[in-house]
């Protein structure tokens, strides 16, 4: 039996992380600010009142997996904000950093000592994150901190590779989701490809930036 942990599971991807986890049979805890009936429906172990951009909320979590072992942490919490050149916030920018960055990493770090050598991580970053891939400009903030994401998952990569801990920085795809006002494939397609790109994850193709469709994205 497998344990997954997944952030940002009330609703989305994160939420449909839980659902398709579960009914392999596997099991999975469900991190989150606050619940949703449809979370709460799936009957499974729900962490609720996890801000991961709170030091004591993180340290909240911890103590209360205790020891608990997992095999597949899945950082998926995120937020996007639009902000053009003409419209810059960077108060709205530097929140960004807080949650898809730093809050990722922070959660990360702090799960540490549950993941044993064998673990995965998978970083749910985005195509927006890719330099080379950027041909349209715009939404500094998401795109910035998503480029800081994808480079933290790369380190982790490294760092953890000598306690055979292996990390995937993963792109779902445009997904019809609350953060894109519902335009794009749905949450079940893109999740089914994530779910195959953590299980073909491995300490040899750790640090790798993927597609849900399994495309080796460029940085
Ligand atoms: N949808 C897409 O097309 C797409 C494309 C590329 C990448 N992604 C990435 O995929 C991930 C999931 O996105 P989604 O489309 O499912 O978006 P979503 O429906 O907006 O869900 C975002 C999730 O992140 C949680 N979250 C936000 N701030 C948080 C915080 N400070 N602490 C803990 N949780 C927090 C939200 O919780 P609350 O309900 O409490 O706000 C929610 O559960 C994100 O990292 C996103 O950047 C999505």
């Amino acid at each position: 039996m497998t344990t997954y942990l997944v952030t940002g599971a009330n609703r989305g991807i994160g939420f449909e992380f839980c659902r398709q986890i579960k009914e392999s049979g596997e099991t999975v805890i469900a991190v989150c600010r606050s619940t949703s009936e449809d979370l709460n429906a799936l009957g499974i172990q729900v962490q609720q009142g996890i801000d991961i951009t709170q030091e004591q909320s993180v340290a909240d979590l911890v103590v209360s997996l205790k020891n608990t072992p997992i095999d597949v942490l899945i950082n998926n919490a995120g937020i996007l904000k639009k902000n053009t050149l003409s419209q810059l916030d960077f108060d709205g920018i530097r929140q960004q950093f807080e949650v898809n960055a730093l809050g990722t990493l922070r959660l990360t770090q702090a799960l540490l000592p549950n993941l044993g050598a064998g673990a995965k991580i998978a970083i749910i970053t985005s195509r927006m994150g890719s330099i080379t891939d950027n041909t349209s400009g715009n939404s500094y903030g998401y795109r910035m901190s998503k480029v800081a994401l994808s480079m933290a998952g790369k380190s982790l990569s490294i760092d953890l590779q000598p306690r055979q801990i292996a990390v995937a920085i993963l792109h779902p795809g445009l997904v019809s989701t609350e953060m894109t006002a519902h335009n794009g494939i749905p949450p079940a397609e893109a999740v089914k490809g994530l779910l195959a790109r953590i299980h073909q994850l491995n300490l040899e193709n750790s640090g790798t930036f993927w597609h849900a469709n399994g495309e080796v994205l460029p940085w």
